[in-house]
């Protein structure tokens, strides 16, 4: 899998005003060389408010950031307050929307049904979503984690084209590593993900899944980046608070 292009995508979450973006924005940028950018693809998905300030100063200064949101409806325009549709987001020039993030599932319901409906509304604006999948902590000490993990992504991926699954990224996420510092240890996360590309291969043949990208998230810091990604079946990391620094996202890019 060596030769597939990590991508490693920046999760702020619920997390810093417009101005606030530009400003982490800029800063970034600085911290990142040309080298980094040609090694890697690095999306940022900030808060939809933010997405039109970072569009225009990615546009304006030609950064090569790619643009990523959060979430999206799955319907394209009309009757559903608060919603945001995934043509407003196409036309932000966003690239990558997470789907399925395991707090849009736990907090706010989202359901296997709902998390492919909005898969295949990204797919049909021309944009890669970005499916989370991962296993409670009451799920691994079972030792569930395979039998959540394929449910999952069978049934974000069933029946796609090659062309529409060639576009998709799958994460991998343990429920029990995010936000608790504690990470799934890389033997443990290329395990799953090496299980996940054998469920996609299974779906859809052997070129579908040595293309597909599959992230590890969940507690991704500099200081255990280097040995993720030193994974065969890990090809890009998906980074929450990490990612709300500088500092530290440049760092762990810099690991690539
Ligand atoms: P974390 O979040 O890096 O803060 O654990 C990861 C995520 O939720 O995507």
């Amino acid at each position: 899998m060596t030769d597939i292009k990590p991508l490693i995508s920046g999760n702020w979450k619920m997390n810093y005003n417009h101005l606030e973006a530009i400003q982490l924005i800029q800063k970034l940028d600085f911290k990142l060389q040309s080298k980094n950018y040609e090694r890697v693809e690095i999306s940022v998905h900030p808060p939809f408010t933010d997405l039109r300030s970072i569009q225009t100063l990615i546009d304006g200064d030609k950064i090569p950031l790619k643009l990523g949101a959060q979430d999206c409806s799955w319907h394209d325009s009309g009757a559903y307050t608060g919603e945001v549709s995934p043509t407003m987001l196409a036309k932000l020039n966003v690239l990558y929307v997470l789907v399925g993030h395991s707090e849009r599932r736990e907090l706010f319901g989202e359901t296997d049904q709902i998390v492919r409906d909005k898969l295949e509304a990204v797919l049909r604006h021309n944009m890669s979503p970005i499916l989370c999948v991962g296993d409670t902590l009451e799920e691994y000490e079972a030792e569930k984690t395979n039998d959540k993990v394929f449910s999952q992504v069978q049934s974000g991926l069933k029946g796609l084209s090659l062309a529409q699954l060639c576009r998709v990224v799958v994460a991998y996420e343990p429920i029990w590593a995010i936000g608790t510092g504690h990470n799934a240890t890389p033997a443990q996360a290329q395990s799953t993900c090496s299980f996940i590309r054998s469920i996609i291969s299974d779906l859809a043949g052997l070129e579908a899944s040595s293309t597909i990208r599959i992230q590890y998230g969940g507690s991704v810091r500099p200081g255990n980046a280097h040995d993720l990604l030193s994974q065969p079946d890990i090809n890009g990391l998906l980074v929450g608070s990490a990612s709300l620094d500088a500092d530290a996202f440049a760092e762990i890019i810099e690991y690539v």
